[in-house]
């Protein structure tokens, strides 16, 4: 499905009914990652996925991109949507960081957070340094190189050696962004807010889920959140890495499950 949303036209999912539940992938990736999320949730809650601006099948707006600007994005949707009521958003990895910031403007919209394989803090000096080298490389010679380096890091050694299939799917889904969504993430990455000082501000059902093997972000920074937010329960998942939504998608469901039952 498609629509205009914040001028620019955008791709998404809604399906099942009941609370609604509003999926944010991570970089560079796109609404196909929560598939398990659609086919395993939509009897229980009203799944929305959607592509970020410059994803998947969403139209392509040069940047700059900004977390508020994503944010925006996703609550603009929900305005078309009709979408009056309280939603839970979950956020994997860079979809976590578009939660924080829509929780910083949007919190009365807000009924419940997932954050999935994410942090709370900005990035380094050192982190935002790489940011800049990367885009000079999107720049020289394109996303595929930075998908090529960054997909051996996403999954669990076990992912690799079991699930080829899964692999190929998530090199398809990242070749699906288009240069100035990758550019654009970057510098929106590099540029976001500091969350740390919002945790403990978060006064909603929090459910944390991280993978053992996550090599992207630590699961350290997933028991950082759970220390900071008040309401919040960490769950982390075995033989998963970065994804573990797609690595693991009965236990993630599972524990997806098990928090809906607190709205
Ligand atoms: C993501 O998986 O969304 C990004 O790799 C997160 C990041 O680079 O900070």
């Amino acid at each position: 499905m498609r629509r205009v949303v914040n001028n620019f036209s955008m791709d998404y999912e809604d399906h099942g009914k009941g609370i609604p539940l509003v999926f944010v992938h991570g970089f560079p990736l796109s609404r196909r990652m929560w598939q398990p999320q659609l086919s395993g949730l939509s009897d229980i809650a009203r799944i929305i996925t959607m592509d970020l601006r410059g994803h998947g099948d969403s139209e392509a707006k040069p940047g700059p991109y900004s977390m508020e600007l994503m944010a925006d994005d996703l609550i603009s949707l929900l305005d078309v949507l009709n979408i009056n009521e309280r939603v839970i958003l979950c956020g994997l990895s860079m979809g976590g960081y578009v939660v924080f910031s829509s929780f910083r403007k949007y919190r009365e919209r807000i009924a419940g957070l997932i954050l999935t394989s994410t942090r709370a803090g900005a990035d380094s000096q050192e982190g935002k340094l790489q940011r800049d080298q990367t885009v000079s490389k999107v720049e020289s010679d394109g996303k595929e190189p930075v998908i090529e380096g960054m997909l051996p890091k996403l999954m669990a050694p076990a992912t690799y050696e079991q699930k080829p299939d899964l692999v190929n799917m998530v090199r398809d889904i990242m070749l699906s962004i288009s240069t100035e969504g990758m550019v654009g993430d970057l510098i929106a990455m590099r540029d976001r807010e500091d969350s740390v000082p919002l945790l403990n501000a978060i006064d909603i059902p929090t459910l944390i889920i991280h993978g053992t093997e996550d090599q992207i972000i630590p699961v350290t920074e997933a028991e950082k959140m759970e220390a900071g937010i008040p309401n919040s329960r960490l769950r982390v998942l075995p033989s998963a890495g970065h994804l573990p939504n797609l690595e693991q998608p009965v236990l993630y469901n599972q524990e997806v499950s098990r928090f809906l039952i607190n709205f």
